[in-house]
């Protein structure tokens, strides 16, 4: 859906259409659309930010702001595509979130400025009485070269205040009614050298990676679509995981958490926020919000990243990895999941459907670290997490250090956690651990640390660690 009306797409050579067209390619093709703009086509500036409106089970409309050159266009099925042009009123004043931004000079050259209104429309859609600090969270995404953020961050709140006039575009009661007429039958789609499929059901989808083995899945595709953007590589065969609702289910008993690897980092947050707060931490530097709302808990253990922020968690709360092909389900423990460089146990007719999290006893003491040259939107230099439990007398029982970026693939400190096992819980018993972590890792020196940094980091993150929970 587009400007308040359903759209249907015709792919293949008339349109010049392909299924992984992005949409911020799509959207400057139409020239009543061009706010949107580019700058770096990899989720790191905002400038393409649009929003998502998507009928959540309450039949209301949910608002997300998303990077429009990372979203494959058949993403938007049965969602709604909002762009700056849709925020002015009938009579065509600006929106609140605009005209904030005149009123507190939130602009100069303008490039960022579409992205930074639609981040804080969406932003703004979700919460009332917004903090600073929220705001501030909720523009990580966005980039501005010359305004400076200060004027931004006080437009936000000053928007905060202000009531809108909806528009044929952002009414979300009218947008709701046409979001449940759109059939939500599986997709297919192919043109000449390329074909995607979006099943709506697992089954479907299980069958389909049976049969095409090669094809490359698809959830998020924050990590998929840099081959398109950046390698301009074409994918012959791409099957999209994100409209199997199985997949972004939770469910939950005494004792674990099953979480399905459709769930976006930004909902994971929420999951986590009670029984595994550590976790949580870790999510809060993940990406930005466009980036948090779209990438999956599975496309990141599925990239089997040296320093993806999710496998070392998982590793530390002794987390299985469930996987499914049509024939059968097995688990497989997180830290054995990975098996080398960007290899793992995931086989091409299988899926990675969920992730068995246990809730840690009340004598584990758990913390997650990432060590980055910025605190948001960064890729970690190393990270980290750990668990220990201890025994009445302050023993330790068992420990998990879990590395990454110290490694060709996410690792356990097997030598250093052997050398604390059976230690009381002391500056001692690290002081001495710390010297096993050399032994452990050999890193290399890339742009983002040297080998050096990476191991005296390594060594100090087990103090801090010890320094957080004795
Ligand atoms: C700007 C930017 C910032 C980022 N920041 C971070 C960050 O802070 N921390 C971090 O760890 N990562 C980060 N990433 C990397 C990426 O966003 C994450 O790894 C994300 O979780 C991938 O999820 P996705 O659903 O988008 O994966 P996709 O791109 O859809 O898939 C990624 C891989 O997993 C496979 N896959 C996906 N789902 C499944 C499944 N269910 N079963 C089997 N295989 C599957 C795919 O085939 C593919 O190989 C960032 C990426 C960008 C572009
Ligand atoms: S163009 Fe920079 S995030 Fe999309
Ligand atoms: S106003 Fe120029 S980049 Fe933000």
């Amino acid at each position: 859906m587009l400007d308040g009306a359903k759209v249907d797409l015709d792919f293949g050579s008339s349109s010049g259409l392909t299924p992984t067209s992005t949409v911020l390619n799509f959207l400057r093709n139409l020239p009543e659309h061009r706010g949107v703009k580019e700058g770096c086509a990899e989720g790191d500036c905002g400038a393409c930010t649009v929003v998502l409106g998507e009928l959540t089970e309450g039949r209301k409309i949910r608002y997300r702001a998303v990077d429009s050159c990372l979203l494959f266009l058949p993403m938007l099925h049965g969602k709604q595509l909002v762009t700056v042009e849709n925020l002015k009123s009938p009579a065509g004043d600006l929106h609140p979130v605009q005209r904030a931004m005149v009123d507190s000079h939130g602009s100069q050259c303008g490039f960022c400025t579409p992205g930074i209104v639609m981040s804080l429309f969406a932003f703004l859609r979700n919460s009332r009485n917004p903090s600073e600090e929220e705001a501030r969270n909720a523009l990580a995404g966005n980039l501005c070269r010359c305004t400076g953020y200060r004027p931004i961050i006080e437009a936000a709140i000053r928007a905060s205040h202000e009531s809108e006039q909806v528009s044929m575009a952002t009414d979300g009661a009218h947008i709701a009614e046409l979001l449940k007429s759109i059939p939500r039958k599986s997709i297919s789609i192919s043109v000449p050298g390329q074909r995607y499929d979006q099943p709506g059901t697992l089954k479907e989808c299980l069958s389909l990676i049976k049969r095409f083995p090669k094809a490359v899945v698809v959830n998020g595709a924050t990590d998929v679509a840099l081959r398109v953007t950046k390698r301009y590589e074409t994918l012959p065969h791409v099957i999209d995981l994100s409209r199997i609702e199985m997949l972004s289910k939770v469910t939950r008993n005494k004792s674990t958490y099953t979480i399905g690897s459709g769930v976006k980092i930004n909902d994971l947050m929420n999951v986590v926020s009670d029984d595994f707060p550590a976790f949580g931490e870790m999510l809060r530097v993940f990406g930005a919000d466009q980036i948090r709302n779209i990438a999956t808990l599975g496309g990141n253990i599925g990239t089997a990243s040296p320093v993806g922020d999710i496998l070392p968690v998982l590793i530390a709360y002794g987390a299985k990895i469930t996987l499914q092909s049509s024939r059968r389900t097995r688990t497989v423990r997180a830290d054995e999941f990975v098996t080398g460089y960007r290899r793992t146990e995931h086989r091409p007719d299988e899926l990675i459907t969920s992730v068995v999290l246990p809730v840690p006893s009340k004598h584990s003491r758990v913390r997650t670290y990432k060590v980055s040259k910025r605190r948001d939107l960064d890729i970690a230099t190393l990270s980290a997490g750990f668990r220990i439990d201890l025994d009445a007398r302050g023993i330790i029982d068992d420990v998990v250090l879990a590395y990454g970026g110290m490694a060709e693939r996410t690792k356990r400190a097997h030598l250093t956690e052997k050398s604390l096992k059976g230690m009381p819980w002391t500056r001692g018993s690290v002081e001495r651990a710390q010297r096993f972590v050399g032994q452990d890792f050999q890193p290399i020196t890339d742009v983002r640390g040297s080998a050096e940094f990476r191991t005296v980091a390594a060594k100090n993150l087990i103090m801090k660690f010890w320094n957080d929970t004795h």
